[in-house]
């Protein structure tokens, strides 16, 4: 069976607060595992099966791109089944996609390598902040690909001739997207070993290698920040399941922590939290691992602490957390604070914390949080995924009415929502 998520309209939520969480769900597959992976996949001809993969917007985007270039891809339940269609690899792939998601420039490479050369429009500006793809490129470099930009697109062009039997990349920044980019690339280079340093060391690289490697690929090092590639010409066809998303799990995990209650969360992997649960036991939240089963329960804030907390790359505490965490920090008494150091201007949801009476100030990468002891229902605007879902836990905890504006940034990073609210005994109205 195939179907879509087609978000093109900018809905509504109405959300009357305060309310409690009680109850259990399933953390779904990783977006962020599924993106690269699914860009992966341009890497061979043959049949790829993928299980639990979210049906998300985000996903349904690298969907498209994927039959742009001439795959032929079946939902069946949340596995993906991709095999190769009837027309040639098309290497063009406009602006829309790239726009709507940018993870979609990660096909760059591998589409690159396949046919020789691409045309991939270049991301523009983000709403979390500046996002350049200098390093994907600079790389890309290095393993032979030439790109000119023109007209808002790379033109890129695989110059065999020029690469080396040994090739050496050291990433200025621990970037997750170039990191998956260049090691996807670097794969499909024959007889080529490439050392990547300073590489970015989250679960979800961890998982495109393991893909990789079950695809044929030959790969090590990978969750360190030093990886290895010995390149092959051909990877085969392949089955994988990936790795749960511990982004949505540290965000029901949050508003458990603010909302509970007792919030029950299966399929979670408890390294891939370490960096939250370490600020749940600063804080004094109650929590409880078991078998891949997280629970939370939620306490009067009055009894917590106060924390300051850095986010930075894996396994640090995740930029992805950062607009979920500080609503729980509105809420503690005292003073806490939270430095953004991945996306330094992504404090896009502060003034509409402000707005439900939260004590926010931000001082260059810096919020200040002062804790109140309630937030108070008001209009918002969501301006991106994380912060959207920010709001949500804010307008559940908050007293009185709360409508969020352009709340469809939401469905490209939580699957099944309302049925896992209303697991969670949270009703939420929706509007287009
Ligand atoms: C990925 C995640 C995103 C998460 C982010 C950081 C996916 C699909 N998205 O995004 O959810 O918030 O990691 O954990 O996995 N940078 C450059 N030049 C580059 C590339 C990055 O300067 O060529 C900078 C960025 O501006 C940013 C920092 O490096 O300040 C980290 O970005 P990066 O890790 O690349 O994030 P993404 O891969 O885009």
């Amino acid at each position: 069976m195939k179907h879509r998520l087609e978000i093109e309209t900018m809905g509504k939520m109405k959300v009357a607060g305060p309310q409690y969480a009680n109850g259990e769900i399933t953390i779904s597959g990783s977006k962020n595992s599924a993106l690269p992976i699914l860009a992966a996949t341009i890497l061979t001809d043959e049949k790829v099966i993928l299980h639990n993969i979210p049906n998300l917007a985000d996903v349904n985007t690298m969907i498209e791109i994927l039959e742009n270039t001439g795959k032929k891809v079946m939902w069946e339940n949340s596995t993906l089944v991709i095999e190769k269609g009837e027309e040639k690899i098309n290497s063009i792939l406009p602006y829309g996609p790239v726009r709507k998601m940018r993870a979609s420039f990660n096909v760059l490479g591998p589409l690159t390598i396949r046919n020789g050369y691409a045309k991939v429009a270049l991301p523009g500006g983000c709403s979390i902040g500046v996002r350049p793809v200098n390093f994907h490129l600079e790389g890309l470099k290095k393993l032979g690909i030439e790109s000119k930009i023109e007209h808002g697109y790379t033109n890129s062009k695989f110059t065999e001739n020029n690469h080396q039997k040994k090739i050496h990349i050291s990433l200025p920044f621990p970037s997750v997207g170039a990191t998956e980019h260049l090691i996807t690339t670097a794969v499909m280079l024959k007889d080529t070993e490439t050392i990547l340093t300073n590489c970015a060391q989250e679960p979800e690289i961890v998982d495109l290698c393991n893909f990789l490697i079950s695809m044929g690929a030959r790969i090590e090092g990978q969750g360190s920040s030093n990886i290895k590639i010995y390149g092959t010409d051909r990877l085969y066809g392949t089955e994988y399941t990936i790795i749960p998303d511990r982004i949505e799990a540290g965000t029901y995990a949050i508003l458990g922590a603010i909302l509970g209650g007792k919030v029950t969360l299966n399929n979670v992997i408890e390294d891939h939290l370490f960096s939250l649960l370490d600020i749940f036991e600063k804080l004094g939240i109650h929590y409880e691992f078991k078998n891949n089963t997280l629970i939370v329960s939620g306490i009067s804030k009055m009894e917590l602490t106060p924390v300051d907390v850095e986010t930075s790359t894996f396994p640090g505490f995740p930029t992805d957390l950062q607009p979920q965490l500080m609503v729980l920090l509105s809420l503690i008494p005292g003073r806490s604070s939270i430095t953004e150091n991945v996306f330094k201007t992504r404090f896009n949801h502060v003034d509409e914390l402000n707005r439900m009476g939260a004590k926010i100030f931000v001082e260059s990468n810096t919020a200040i949080i002062t804790g109140v002891t309630k937030l108070s229902g008001a209009p918002l605007e969501a301006t991106d995924l994380r912060a959207s879902a920010a709001l949500l836990i804010a307008a559940l905890a908050a007293e009185g009415e709360t409508v969020i504006n352009n709340v469809d940034h939401i469905f490209r990073g939580y699957e099944k929502l309302f049925d896992k609210l209303e697991k969670l005994n949270l009703s939420v109205e929706y509007f287009e």
